[in-house]
């Protein structure tokens, strides 16, 4: 048999179809690894693992503590039907949610509700950070339109050059700009120094801030308080049993969403079907968990191989981001449920094709094979017609074969693939791939053993910084009276500390924004009040 009859043979064997989704997910290149008869093996192998994830995936979504190490229910699939939540009141916190936002968006786009002069809304800004702004990046860039109801613009970050680059280009519209400010915890630095460098704008503008301001956020969060306190517009909820990762379809990505104009009925609807699909307790008919299981073949179940994510689709290309986060902080994890070292995870990287093609595919190809690719095709060129730009040929023939041609490039060199296709790119097909992947992370966090819906290693990484800046406060104070230049070892001594290098590291930079003096470079530079 030729190598082409092969491939379609395989193709058959393990394409797993999903009509009332339009989708399909053909692992069939998995089998580049190790061929048919290991892949199939460790099909096998995997469906006593996958039934008892099947079951506490059931468990999870009837309410169960799934997220022990918060003490907490893990609730996004209640998002899209809102009649699985454990209560009537959550059930009613997340219908009244949805219209309140619909109505809220209603006002907004009819001018009901105006800027602090009276301006109707043009631009939103919304301010936020990982889980609290992800979703609502994928999805704005997914779905965006050159007629969208307000033209969004993100922080999503405490760069100040950053934010200063998007209030410039706002300038002009600040009076008809509504600002949505994201954070679950309500107590994130990034996100409260957006808040602040953009009330700042406004002030500086002459504009009421709150009467531009709207917050999501955990009931009685300090962003909440402060948002009561200040009267602004509107408080959305976020609830503690929504990780911020899986925080699209609450209010945080749906209120930035309706907003923009985008229908975000169709979203969860698209989200919906996919829960229905892939709660089926059938590892090859069930496309979520079948990802799974050839996550855990690629990397053995220890994330040896690393996920490239390649969606042949501009609009696509924050995909890989929103999916580095979910899937590295959900299964980026330094012990399982029962306490033992296992540093598990898998790395997450991508772009877009054909763009990356001219990048790191040549690695891929034929570097060091340590990865193993997930095509995503999208059927749909354009709305409308295209015309040729050869004989016979598209642009988006031209994208639709450079995938074909790079798949099989892939395939010819023994490098694993995955593909998955989708008619087009729509609310409904956002929903799905949204929904899709939350619950292939949540069947792989159970097939290793990890609790997938917390994240302790986010929460170190905001101890220390706040350590760092506790330094930094000691340095300033320290100089606040001190005409005399000195160096890192003088500076650190007074403040008491033996971390030379953040000390010095802090000094240069206060140094370099002209909140301190330097004399010369390096470890020997001295430091002066400025
Ligand atoms: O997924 C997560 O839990 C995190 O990435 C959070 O979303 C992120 O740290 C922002 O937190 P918050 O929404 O509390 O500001």
């Amino acid at each position: 048999m030729s190598e082409h009859r092969a491939a379609w043979t395989r193709h058959q064997k393990y394409l797993c179809v999903v009509d009332a989704l339009g989708l399909e997910l053909d692992p069939s290149r998995m089998t580049a690894l190790g061929g048919e008869a290991a892949f199939d093996a460790a099909l096998r192998e995997l469906e006593a693992p996958m039934r008892a994830a099947f079951e506490a995936m059931d468990a999870l979504e009837k309410g169960a503590e799934a997220n022990p190490d918060e003490k907490r229910m893990v609730g996004h699939y209640w998002l899209r039907d809102a009649a699985r939540a454990p209560s009537p009141a959550l059930r009613s916190a997340i219908e009244n949610t949805v219209a309140r936002i619909e109505a809220f968006t209603w006002d907004v786009h009819d001018g009901q509700l105006v800027g602090s002069n009276g301006a109707k809304f043009t631009d939103l800004l919304v301010i936020g950070i990982g889980g609290s702004a992800l979703g609502p990046q994928l999805v704005s860039r997914a779905l965006g339109r050159a007629d969208d109801k307000l033209v969004v613009s993100f922080f999503d970050n405490t760069d100040p050059d950053g934010m200063d680059l998007v209030l410039a280009r706002l300038a002009p519209r600040l009076a008809s700009t509504l600002v949505v400010v994201v954070s679950k915890s309500g107590g994130t630095k990034e996100t409260r120094n957006g808040m602040l460098e953009a009330r700042w704008a406004f002030e500086r503008a002459g504009l009421a801030f709150a009467k531009h301001f709207v917050a999501v956020t955990g009931e009685g969060s300090a962003l909440d308080q402060t948002a009561e306190k200040e009267g602004w517009i509107a408080r959305f909820p976020m609830w503690d049993w929504v990780g911020g990762r899986t925080s699209e379809l609450s209010a945080v990505g749906l209120l930035p969403a309706a907003l923009q104009g985008i229908d975000i009925r169709a979203i969860l609807e698209g989200a919906h079907d996919a829960d229905v699909a892939t709660r089926v307790h059938d590892l090859r008919k069930n496309p979520a968990a079948l990802l799974a299981a050839c996550w855990h073949f690629a990397g053995e179940g220890k994330g040896k191989r690393d996920m490239v994510i390649l969606p042949y689709k501009d609009r696509l290309e924050l995909f890989s981001r929103y999916l580095q986060q979910l899937v590295m902080e959900s299964l980026g994890k330094e012990r399982d449920l029962k306490g033992r070292l296992v540093n598990q995870g898998i790395a997450v990287y991508g772009n877009k094709g054909s763009t990356d093609q001219h990048a790191y595919v040549q690695q891929l190809r034929e570097g060091v094979p340590n990865f193993f690719a997930t095509f995503l095709e999208v059927l749909r060129d354009r709305d409308g017609a295209s015309k040729e730009v050869d004989p016979g040929a598209t642009s988006g023939d031209y994208l639709f074969g450079f995938l074909l041609g790079t798949r099989s490039a892939l395939s010819e060199k023994g490098r694993p693939s995955l593909t998955l296709t989708i008619e087009e790119v729509s609310p409904r097909t956002v929903g799905v791939l949204i929904a899709l992947f939350e619950r292939a992370v949540g069947l792989y966090a159970s097939l290793v053993g990890i609790n997938a819906y917390h994240q302790p290693g986010v929460e170190a990484g905001k101890k220390a910084a706040g350590e760092v800046l506790a330094l930094q406060a000691k340095i300033l104070a320290h100089f606040a009276h001190k005409p005399a230049a000195e160096n890192t070892e003088t500076i650190a001594t007074a403040i008491g500390t033996d971390d030379l290098e953040t000390t010095h590291k802090l000094c240069a930079h206060l140094a370099a924004n002209g909140r301190l003096a330097r004399e010369g470079r390096g470890p020997s530079a001295k430091f002066k009040k400025a």
